[in-house]
Parts: structure tokens; C-alpha cells; sequence
């Protein structure tokens, strides 16, 4: 599995989502209460761009009329027909056992842990083909 670098942790704020283009597949990349997420920007119901739908909590209730938002930043709606999404999982809200987006992992990795050496030089080969009369005044 090759690993690719997307962006700076800086470029993505908390609550917010980066769409990039990797290995010919978009990908949107979600920061999530500074922890980062990514899901294929493809619906599974029926192939709108996912990742450009808001990004939502969760309303849940113990009984009618008793509401609370929950887990806030969490959810993505698919902006084609609703269906919601666990950005942490990909699992949809609707039918978790059966539809899920495709998930892939992310890391966080320090700049100088990539741009580990060593470093060399491209180098040519050289040889000396004749020898040179040298006059020392
Ligand atoms: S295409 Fe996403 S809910 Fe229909």
C-alpha cells in the first residue's frame, strides 16, 4: 500500500474537509476535532460526490420531543438524497450493517520523519583519460 502526502495538518481546519485526488480516486479528508478521516468522495446509493455534502451531528431522543444534538462534526449528509454517513467509520445512518463509503487510513506524520535522509547527491562517473603537462612559474 503506498502512502501519499495530501496536505499540512494546517491546511485542514477542524471541521472542515479537503477533497484531493490520489492514485486516480478523489478522496475527501475530513478533520474531525483535530483527528483526521478519510472517505471516498462517491456515495454507495448512488454515486453523488459525498464529500462536498455538510457536515453534521447527530440528533438522537429518548422519548418524542426530547431531543439532543450529539457527536457534533461527526456526520456527513449526502447532498444528493440525505443519507448520512459516520465520518469516523463511513458507516451510513440508515442501514449501518449493509452500506458503508469506503474508509482509508490516515496518519498524522511529522515533516522530518518524511523528509528523512540520507540525502545524496546524484553523482557521474568520472575518469581521467590522459595525463596534462603542468608548469609551476
Ligand atoms: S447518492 Fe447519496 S444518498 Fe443518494
Amino acid at each position: 500500500m503506498a502512502r501519499h502526502v495530501i496536505a499540512t495538518v494546517g491546511e485542514i481546519a477542524p471541521g472542515t474537509c479537503k477533497i484531493v485526488a490520489v492514485a486516480g480516486r478523489e478522496i475527501g479528508v475530513f478533520n474531525v476535532k483535530n483527528e483526521f478521516f478519510a472517505l471516498i468522495n462517491r456515495c454507495p446509493h448512488e454515486g453523488a460526490p459525498l464529500c462536498i455534502g455538510p457536515i453534521l451531528g447527530r440528533f438522537t431522543a429518548d422519548r418524542p420531543g426530547e431531543y439532543r444534538l450529539e457527536r457534533q462534526g461527526e456526520m456527513l449528509r449526502c447532498p444528493w438524497h440525505g443519507w448520512e454517513f459516520d465520518i469516523r467509520t463511513g458507516q451510513s445512518w440508515c442501514h449501518p450493517e449493509s452500506v458503508k463509503a469506503r474508509t482509508y487510513q490516515v496518519e498524522v506524520v511529522p515533516g522530518e520523519v518524511l523528509a528523512k535522509g540520507p540525502f545524496a547527491a546524484e553523482t557521474v562517473r568520472l575518469s581521467v583519460e590522459q595525463n596534462y603537462i603542468v608548469v609551476e612559474l
